[in-house]
């Protein structure tokens, strides 16, 4: 083990990141649509970096990790760890090592974008610790290295959501402010079922690969769909976001992503009053996204976790315009209601 001096042993940085949630275009988005997607300030992810003491790092958060020249090779390749180790060598610090923990507070491969927000908040934590600027798409492309281990191929949207200050819509590795005229209720509900990005992104390449003309079709769908839900949600027509989420959701299942769980969820939101409801990532578990009247939003939660969600989140629209998302914009709600 090796020991640090006094001054190198008290410096550290801090770095922070959100969860997201996809309101229209998951997968599709990894084969050139474009997406809607929002961050989600309620759930957000902290790092805390130092030089490293050794070659493991302390247990005190979520997790933590040690990146650099004293880590140990092939130990763990998280996203995160790849995308600081792709910093420090970038940085031309590559012979220095860092521990980094990180405090998660987004339920883990729920489709809220925690692989993103992890590696988001560590890699700023570590520029911090060398007192550095780091401009927007440095921090993306850092974040993207990390991603493409975590999902395989990702799109992007995950990198870019997790670090920005308002709702984007996204498309082939850009994103730019989306405008929000809406005002209703988002409700987020965890399945309480681990999916594998990895798998559901490699499950619909094969499945649109099997069928190009049906593919370019679907992909033209959910095009069409995304420029309607965009615009929906510019001029604040709630009825219309809904439906073309439900549409989406049914393009969703045709691509083999969704379950009977999330059917049954997007079901009792539906039931309860919900204008629509999809479900957000990648699917195969995760998370559902209801959207509905304010005034519903409670009866909406209440419902999804009646019939099984674990937790809910409810996000008003009118926090989600950019610059208005604070902590509070969301508060999760636990138990089931009678
Ligand atoms: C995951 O949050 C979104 C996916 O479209 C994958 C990606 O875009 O990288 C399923």
């Amino acid at each position: 083990m090796r020991h640090n001096s006094p001054a190198t042993a008290l410096a550290r940085g801090t770095g922070q990141a959100v969860a997201k949630a996809i309101l229209l275009g998951e997968h599709t988005v990894v084969h050139g649509t474009p997406a809607i997607a929002i961050p989600l300030p309620a759930l957000p992810v902290r790092a805390v970096a130092r030089p490293a003491a050794g070659t493991e790092a302390g247990a005190s958060g979520s997790f933590g990790f040690v990146a650099g020249a004293a880590a140990v090779a092939g130990d763990d390749r998280s996203g995160p760890r790849v995308a600081v180790e792709e910093a420090l060598r970038r940085w031309g610090r590559g012979a220095e090592t860092v521990e980094v923990v990180v405090y998660c507070d987004i339920p883990l491969a729920r489709g809220l974008g925690s692989s993103a927000a992890c590696a988001g908040a560590a890699v700023r934590a570590v520029a911090d610790l060398y007192g550095r600027d780091l401009d927007p798409g440095e921090l993306y492309d850092l974040v993207q290295c990390g991603e493409q281990v975590a999902h395989g191929r990702a799109s992007g949207i995950d990198a870019s959501a997790v670090l920005a200050s308002g709702p984007i819509r996204f498309q082939s590795g850009s994103a730019r402010p989306m405008p929000v005229g809406l005002d209703a209720a988002l409700v987020i509900a965890d399945t309480g079922v681990s999916g594998s990005t990895q798998q559901a992104v490699a499950d619909v390449r094969r499945r649109l690969a099997a069928d190009p003309r049906a593919a370019r079709r679907l992909l033209n769908r959910a095009a069409a769909l995304i420029d309607t839900g965009a615009d929906a949600l510019a001029a604040g027509q709630t009825p219309t976001l809904g439906s073309t989420m439900l549409e989406f959701q049914d393009l969703l299942g045709e691509l083999g992503v969704s379950t009977p769980h999330i059917d049954t969820l997007v079901a009792a939101a539906l039931a309860a009053g919900a204008h629509g409801a999809k479900l957000t990532g990648a699917g195969l578990g995760g998370c559902v996204l209801a959207l509905t009247d304010t005034h519903a939003a409670a009866a909406v939660s209440a419902a999804l976790r009646r019939a099984g969600a674990v937790q809910t989140w409810t996000v008003r629209t009118a926090d989600l315009r950019a610059g208005a998302l604070s902590l509070s914009a969301s508060t999760p709600e636990r138990g089931i209601p009678s």
